[in-house]
Order: C-alpha cells, then sequence, then structure tokens
C-alpha cells in the first residue's frame, strides 16, 4: 500500500507534495550526472545544506562565482530536509524562485540568473548529495531557547539540526571535502563539537584522514542591500587546522569580494566563533543601556533623540542608535545567550553567573522593553478618559527594523502580545509585511512550543491577525496608534490627516522619535494624547499648547 501523500506548503499557500521514498534513488541519479558533468567543465561542486534565509542567497552567491576567464567556475546543490515545514522551498529553488522574500530585488535575480540561465544552482531533498561535494557549506539554524520571558540564562542552545546534520555530513563526504559551518554556533562547537562528530563518522567509515572543518559565520542583514552583505562584506574565517584554514580562506576569496572587503583569518574557530558572539553582544548591549536613560528621559523632561543626536556629532560615539521598542532580527536577542551557554556546557565552566553580568541582563532588557509601551498606550488612552479594555489599537510597524518585512521577534510581537493580554483589540499595519506568522501560525512558528504566546494570556484570537496596507482605511475608527516601527511611510505622517482618517482624536504612541516637536505640537492642538518611548520634553510641549488655548 502506498503512503499517504503529504504536502508542505509555501508562505503563500502553494502545496508540494513531499517526496516518497522510491523518488530518492532517481533524484540521486539525476544530481549525480548534473554534478558530473559540471566538474568535466572543471567547476567545483559545493552543498550547501540549509537553504533558510542565509543558506539560499549564499547557495546562489557561490553559483555566481567565476573564474578569472569570467567562466561559472561552481556548481551548487542547495539541499534542505524534506519536512511539511521546509520542503516547498526546493521545489521553488529549482524553478528559479527565491524562497526567501526580500526588499532587495537581486535576490530574485540571483537566484533565477543561477537556476535557469547559468545553471549553476539546483536544489535537493536528498542527502546522499554530499557525496559529490568538494565542499559543504553549513547554513541551519542553531537556536536559542528561553524558558522565560526576561530570563536569558534559563534559556538554552538547540543544537539539534546542526548537530543532525554534521552527523550525515561526517556519514557521506569524501575524505577531502572541506565542511564550512557558517552557521552561528555557541563558541567551542566547531572544535568540540562538530570535530568530534566527523571524526568519529570517519573512524566509523575507516578513513584515516582528519576531516578537514573550518568556520565563517554570516553578517548578512535584512533589506535593500540583502546579497550585498553576504558578498561585499568583511568576513572572518578560521580552519581547525592548517589545511583546513588554508582551504577555507581560499574557497571565500573566490566566492567572495575579500578584494575590497579583506578577510580576518584567525587562528581556531573558536576565535571567529567568538567575534559573532560579541559583536551582537556589543550591540545588544549599547541598546539595552540606553533603556534606563531612555526612562530617565521620560521623567524628567529630557528627549533623548535629541541627546543622542548630540553625542553623534562626537565622531567617537557616532555609532549610538535610539533604542525602539526592543532589539528583535534573529541574531541579537539569541546570539549572547549562544556564548553564555557555551561558557558552562562546551568550555566547562561553573562560575558563568559571576563572569557574566551585562550580556544577560542586556538581553533581558531589550527582550522585555517593548511591555513598557504597552502601558504607555494604556496612560495615554486614560488621559483622554478611555480604557484600554476594548480599545481599537492600531499598531503601524510589525517587523524589528525599518523598510524591512523580516518580523523575526520583533518588539511589536510583544506589544501586541502584552496590549491583547490587557483587552485590547489590536489592529496591525505594515507596508512590507504580508504575512505576520508569529501571530498567524502562533501554534507552529517559529517552532511548535516556541512561540511568545506561552508568556502571555488571552492570545488564541491573534491567530485570526490579517496585516492592513491601506493606512487611511486601518485608522477608521482607531482611538490609539503606536508608530512602532520607522518605515518611510510612518515618518511622512501628517497629524491632520491621521484624525481626520481616525474620525477623532486619538491617543499616538511614538516608539522609535518618528514625530517632530512640530507634529507633537499639532497631535495636541487637535485634542490628541501623546506619549513616547525616551521623549520626556512631550510633558512641556502639552502644558504649552494647554497655556496657548482660548479658555471658554
Ligand atoms: N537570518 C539572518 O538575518 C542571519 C544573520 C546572520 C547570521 N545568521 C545565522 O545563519 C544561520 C542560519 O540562519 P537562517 O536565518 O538562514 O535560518 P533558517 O531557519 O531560515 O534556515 C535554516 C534552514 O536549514 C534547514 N535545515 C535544518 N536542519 C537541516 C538538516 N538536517 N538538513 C538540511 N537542512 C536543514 C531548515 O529547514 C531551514 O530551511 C543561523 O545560525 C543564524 O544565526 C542569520
Amino acid at each position: 500500500m502506498q503512503a499517504p501523500i503529504t504536502y508542505s506548503a509555501s508562505p503563500s499557500g502553494e502545496k508540494f507534495p513531499l517526496p516518497q521514498k522510491e523518488e530518492y534513488a532517481t533524484e540521486f541519479l539525476n544530481i549525480s550526472k548534473l554534478a558530473e558533468n559540471a566538474r568535466k567543465e572543471g567547476k567545483e561542486v559545493v552543498v550547501v545544506m540549509g537553504v533558510g534565509f542565509v543558506g539560499a542567497v549564499m547557495a546562489a552567491i557561490i553559483a555566481d562565482t567565476v573564474d578569472s576567464q569570467g567562466k561559472p567556475s561552481k556548481f551548487v546543490i542547495g539541499c534542505q530536509r524534506p519536512s511539511t515545514r521546509s520542503y516547498w522551498k526546493i521545489p521553488m529553488l529549482n524553478r528559479g524562485e527565491s524562497p526567501v522574500k526580500a526588499e532587495d530585488p537581486e535576490v530574485d535575480r540571483i537566484i533565477a540568473r543561477c537556476v535557469n540561465q547559468k545553471q549553476t544552482l539546483i536544489a535537493t531533498f536528498n542527502s546522499d548529495c554530499l557525496e559529490l561535494a568538494d565542499v559543504v557549506v553549513v547554513d541551519v539554524q542553531c537556536d536559542f531557547s528561553k524558558r522565560e520571558l526576561g530570563n536569558m540564562k534559563t534559556g538554552e542552545a538547540d543544537m539539534a539540526a546542526l548537530e543532525a546534520t554534521l552527523k550525515t555530513i561526517g556519514q557521506k563526504i569524501q575524505p577531502h571535502c572541506l565542511t564550512l559551518i557558517e552557521t552561528t554556533v555557541a563558541p567551542g562547537t566547531t572544535e568540540f563539537v562538530a570535530w568530534p562528530i566527523l571524526k568519529k563518522a570517519f573512524a566509523k567509515r575507516k578513513i584515516t584522514s582528519v576531516p578537514l572543518l573550518a568556520h565563517s559565520f554570516e553578517r548578512v542583514m535584512p533589506g535593500r542591500e540583502y546579497v550585498s552583505s553576504i558578498r561585499d562584506f568583511w568576513r572572518v574565517c578560521a580552519g581547525c587546522d592548517n589545511e583546513a584554514r588554508k582551504r577555507v580562506e581560499k574557497f571565500l576569496r573566490e566566492v567572495l569580494n575579500t578584494k575590497d572587503f579583506p578577510l580576518t583569518v584567525m587562528d581556531r574557530p573558536i576565535e571567529s566563533e567568538t567575534t559573532k558572539i560579541v559583536e551582537n553582544s556589543y550591540r545588544a548591549t549599547i541598546l539595552a543601556y540606553l533603556n534606563e536613560w531612555s526612562i530617565f528621559a521620560e521623567r524628567n523632561g529630557v528627549d533623548l533623540l535629541k541627546v543622542i543626536k548630540a553625542i553623534k556629532m562626537r565622531p567617537t560615539h557616532s555609532n549610538i542608535i535610539f533604542p525602539g521598542p526592543g532589539i528583535g532580527g534573529y541574531c541579537l536577542p539569541k546570539d549572547g545567550g549562544l556564548g553564555y551557554w557555551a561558557y558552562r556546557h562546551i568550555l566547562g565552566f561553573d562560575d558563568g553567573d559571576d563572569v557574566f553580568r551585562i550580556t544577560p541582563t542586556a538581553i533581558d532588557i531589550n527582550d522585555t522593553r517593548a511591555l513598557h509601551v504597552a502601558s504607555l498606550t494604556r496612560d495615554a488612552l486614560r488621559n483622554m478618559a478611555r480604557y484600554i479594555a476594548g480599545a481599537d489599537v492600531l499598531l503601524c510597524g510589525a517587523s524589528y527594523r525599518q523598510d524591512v518585512g523580516d518580523t523575526r521577534y520583533s518588539g511589536s510581537e510583544l506589544i501586541v502580545r502584552k496590549l491583547t493580554e490587557m483587552g485590547a483589540e489590536v489592529h496591525i499595519h505594515d507596508p512590507y509585511v504580508e504575512h505576520w506568522y508569529e501571530l498567524e501560525s502562533q501554534d507552529e512558528y517559529p517552532a511548535p512550543g516556541h512561540s511568545w504566546q506561552r508568556f502571555f494570556h488571552n492570545q488564541d484570537h491573534l491567530a485570526d491577525t490579517k496585516v492592513l496596507k491601506d493606512l487611511p482605511e486601518a485608522l477608521n475608527g482607531i482611538e490609539a496608534l503606536i508608530l512602532a516601527v520607522p518605515h518611510t511611510e510612518y515618518k511622512n505622517l501628517k497629524p491632520d490627516d491621521v484624525v481626520k482618517w481616525a474620525g477623532q482624536p486619538l491617543a499616538v504612541i511614538d516608539c522609535f522619535g518618528l514625530l517632530s516637536d512640530e507634529d507633537i505640537r499639532r497631535y495636541f492642538e487637535l485634542g490628541c494624547e501623546v506619549k513616547a518611548l525616551g521623549r520626556g520634553h512631550i510633558q512641556r510641549i502639552k502644558k504649552e499648547v494647554r497655556r496657548a488655548a482660548p479658555k471658554n
């Protein structure tokens, strides 16, 4: 009897049947032929494990590589688990379509070019393709699961996908193949977890040579420069031994623009791994540190936006940034956690709590900062003699940063969840986000049991969330407007239009320093209430407007 067909659905709802057992052999045969032809043409065969946000684009960048004569020099096989969650990425890639939605038009172009014209990129579900590889690039996820909201220390690294991938690699690669881990990992993983897995597998296969293993992390940045942020950006790498180091250096110099963006080669993978964790913890820390000054500013008539602008004039302090309602993105909320966890669980130290006092606190502050926005919304409504329970609130901006559609761990999600718990009716607008999967698919996304819904009550109906696109229409009847992300569309909003579209004066909550002083003044003149993260001078403007208003 044939097994029932199971489907994997793409985000747009297109359904792809999962491959059946008997399809594996034919698939491998076809790929072997393509790889053989490619090798005859002098191309190196590269397998990219995991064609997610990073892997799909990295695979295309490698497939786009040319030699000194301008001839394509790599043949790339993107390999992805045929799970119901992820299988759809394979048939999509094989049609020349990007499985990643990006604001950068080059993502679609480079994937279409490599699949359809150059024919240097294909995707498969059959991990036997590893047998064909000269180089394997690992781009599967390594998560850090937090058990409590605002307590990173009780979380743990989830290396299951990475370890499973490495086991498969060890079972299948040829002895000369270089394995390059690009995944952001807990420091020590490459040498003390991954290398032993590969060595054990080699020993089992009676291979006497040492597996060639290296690490080089990604610094990809969602947005309009997505491809460039991988290809034309400074990289760091290290190999487990001299041979691996030479191989990884050669490979990265071939596929990336290391001429304009010099490559840093480090002595050991733990140094490359630590670089990634430290640079992201540094960014998380300067944002968290400003949280206390943001509250100070709110309570003492200070506009933090102007303070930051004034500080930025000093070239030595030019990278100070205004802290929005949380940190967001896939990396910054988790990477420090990987470091803290590694110190004990990979490297064997018991005094993590004495040593790590800043990084965990920073992550905890960033993870909970958005809750303050819900309090500000409640207070603003109360000042207008309205109540949060039952209030119609419009949240503008679901993504974690301006002018991108990436919603992973956005502060906005926490704002929605907290307000929902408080009984508000929250509506969502975002010009860049089609579906907010963290809400719409909250039982499965980002993974079963991992949704932030677990930290809040009364969340079930958020699965019916629709992201609205027409701002004037979305504002109709709204009592509180939260400007959560500084998307361009929100920066130019005129208070008179907003009040007209809402049909009434409303509470406006500015989370990212979007409102000018003139906007704030005008909102008050129109009978609105305004509150903002870090902008204590609003009270002064409010008093001035009240004083100037004619008494009747
Ligand atoms: N996305 C970013 O903005 C970003 C930036 C810098 C670094 N990184 C790092 O890059 C790494 C990958 O992140 P991502 O955003 O691409 O994750 P992702 O979840 O989008 O992609 C990972 C892919 O690997 C697949 N996978 C899991 N197990 C597999 C297996 N055993 N065999 C084959 N495929 C498997 C998953 O199905 C998924 O498609 C992470 O370590 C992340 O921290 C991400």
